[in-house]
């Protein structure tokens, strides 16, 4: 299977528009751009899925020749969208399909009702909803097998009024025809019941790294995140030495994030790194 990492940024991006700290200033300096997360997979590099659709979804397509149109006028490699989350970063990016004809949907029950976006874009192409059930495997095109699996009801915002029960944040365990293997998992609140599935037979696991530590959020103002820190997850991990770790979803206050910076050689040294922006792995 073929990885694409289209974005590994949180909500807003490194830089992030309206933000001075020193990491944002740091990366403006420096040209770096991390996009909001999500990714591009692929069993066979023919037919790709996205998982997620960040805001940036156009920019990270247009950088992506294995995305590119052809050879047919409007024919795209693109087969459908996985959703792990409703939350604005990973899944405004649909809209940015509806010049598609039909377009593959991906989520739980939960996640497809409450996202606002959804019934806008049935004006726009013909939506295919394919509802995913925690455990039950989806075969997807190229030899790509997908199984959710329950992270939580942390809600999106904007969501607040819905109920609060409900399957709101998954992960998901790619497996293709040559046992390869990734899990993604770019939203975990506790690992107390995910760190097993999160770790069994994976060759790369690529997870939640919102934030280095557990002040980080308080100390930028946005309080309770709802994301477990890195400092948290990685001794917990390190019990489980088997597969590659790589940090996604990575807050712009996140130092771990910055090329060549202390702490990215620190957590290199525990056997873990930055999801690579715009890299591609293969398994
Ligand atoms: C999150 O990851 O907690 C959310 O995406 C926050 C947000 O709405 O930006
Ligand atoms: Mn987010
Ligand atoms: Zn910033």
């Amino acid at each position: 299977m073929k990885i694409r990492f289209l974005g590994t940024a949180a909500g807003g991006g490194c830089p992030q528009w309206n933000c001075a700290c020193a990491e944002c200033v740091r990366a403006r300096h420096e040209g770096a751009d991390r996009t909001q997360d999500c990714l591009a997979i692929s069993g066979d590099g023919v037919a790709w899925y996205l998982v997620n659709a960040s805001p940036d979804l156009r920019t990270q397509l247009l950088r992506t020749a294995e995305l590119a149109p052809g050879p047919g006028t409007r024919e795209t490699p693109v087969r459908g969208v996985l959703l792990t989350s409703a939350e604005v970063d990973h899944s405004l990016g649909i809209l940015t399909l509806r010049e598609a004809k039909q377009m593959a949907i991906y989520g739980t029950r939960t996640v497809l009702d409450a996202l606002p976006w959804l019934p806008i874009l049935d004006h726009y192409l013909t939506v295919d909803r394919r509802v995913v059930s925690c455990g039950e495997p989806t075969h997807l095109e190229g030899g790509l097998t997908v199984t959710a699996f329950a992270l939580g009801a942390k809600r999106p915002r904007y969501a607040s009024a819905h109920a609060s029960a409900g399957d709101w944040v998954t992960g998901l365990r790619f497996t293709d025809s040559c046992g390869g293997s990734l899990t993604y998992a770019p939203c975990l609140y506790t690992l107390d019941d995910a760190l097993t599935v999160l770790t069994e037979a994976a060759d790369v696991v690529v997870l939640d790294g919102t934030f280095l530590t557990a002040h980080e959020p308080v100390d930028c103002g946005a309080g309770g995140s709802g994301h477990l820190p890195i400092q948290e997850s990685l001794p917990l991990l390190q019990a489980y030495p088997g597969p590659r770790y790589l940090y996604t979803h990575l807050n712009n206050t996140n130092p771990v994030a910055t090329r060549d910076s202390p702490h990215q050689i620190e957590l290199a040294k525990s056997g873990a790194q930055p999801a690579p922006e715009a890299g591609l792995i293969e398994l």
